[in-house]
């Protein structure tokens, strides 16, 4: 298949490159591929792509609640772009989308069919992202993933690794709840939905869920370092955007396809390991 990825350089697009290594690749990074650009949809027209995996996005919630237009203008207005074009291709668009499209007060897994609700300026610019996607691309299934995190880029995983060698001690949230999902757990699972003809909504983030706080416990677990980690609210952090205290998320469509993502614990695990043979070979 002839596949543009979107956001190629970012967390998931970097998994995503050797998992699709079988197919014909176009890789859209940015500024060469700017959805800022009123041309960004002639760049999807030139990629003549069978399918768009779209997870170029305005990713910094905070930011986000800083710079609420841009953020709407990347990850809504950018994402019609590129629906628009796909659609002219006759493509298919996988577009990557979050849980912090929800608000959080429920207290069990949302599925595909809850109603949406963000309360912050990044979610709502991603659940804006959906609506126009499914609006101007008929064969649209919107991915919705958390926490995500891979070898590249920014993550909560690499910061607490960071932090756990400078400080003895940590101070984490303990009252926000969530799926943490490795970035190539979520592209092994794209690489099997793109044999699958499903349109619409799919949620798609690692099985088990956790705080915050209980992520960080295993990460710290896991380096083997004698650093303790206390459990603060969300109340005393002060962060610009507020955040959803429940995201944990239910695959209930990819699920009824076959496709699980693994247990969280798992996944850490093997991308702790990971990182260790990673910084011995660069030592
Ligand atoms: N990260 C998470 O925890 C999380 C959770 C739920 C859902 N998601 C969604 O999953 C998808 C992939 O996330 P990720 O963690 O891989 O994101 P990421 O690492 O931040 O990558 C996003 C990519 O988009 C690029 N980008 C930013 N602005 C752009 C623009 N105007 N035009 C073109 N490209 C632009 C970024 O380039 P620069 O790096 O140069 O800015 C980056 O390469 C996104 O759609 C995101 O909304 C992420």
């Amino acid at each position: 298949m002839r596949i543009l990825v979107t956001g190629a350089d970012g967390q998931l697009g970097r998994e995503l490159q050797p998992v699709l290594a079988g197919h014909t690749l176009e890789l859209g990074v940015w500024p060469q591929y700017d959805l800022l650009r009123p041309d960004a949809g002639e760049r999807v027209l030139s990629s003549k792509a069978e399918v768009v995996i779209h997870a170029a996005a305005f990713t910094d919630v905070d930011g986000a609640e800083r710079e609420p237009d841009v953020a709407m203008a990347v990850n809504a207005l950018g994402t019609e772009r590129v629906a628009r074009a796909a659609a002219e291709l006759g493509a298919r668009l996988i577009y990557l989308s979050t849980d912090y499209v929800f608000d959080g007060l429920k207290s069990s897994p949302y599925t595909e069919t809850d109603e949406p609700n963000p309360i912050n300026a990044y979610g709502r610019s991603k659940l804006e992202g959906e609506r126009l996607a499914l609006e101007h691309c008929p064969n649209t299934l919107v991915v919705r993933t958390s926490w995500l995190y891979g070898a590249s880029g920014k993550n909560f995983v690499k910061t607490i690794i960071r932090l756990a060698r400078e400080q003895a001690a940590l101070r984490v949230v303990g009252d926000q709840r969530g799926c943490p999902t490795h970035a190539g757990d979520l592209a092994t699972a794209l690489a099997r939905v793109l044999h699958l003809d499903l349109r619409g909504v799919a949620h798609a983030a690692g099985s088990g869920d956790c705080s915050w706080f209980e992520f960080a416990c295993a990460i710290v677990a896991q380096m083997g370092l004698p650093v303790t980690v206390q459990a603060i609210s969300t109340a005393e952090t002060r962060r610009d955007a507020p955040r959803p205290p429940y995201t944990v998320l239910a695959n209930r469509v990819l699920a009824e396809a076959g496709i699980t993502l693994p247990h969280w614990k798992e996944s850490l695990k093997r991308f702790m390991q990971e990182q260790v043979e990673v910084q011995a070979k660069a030592q």
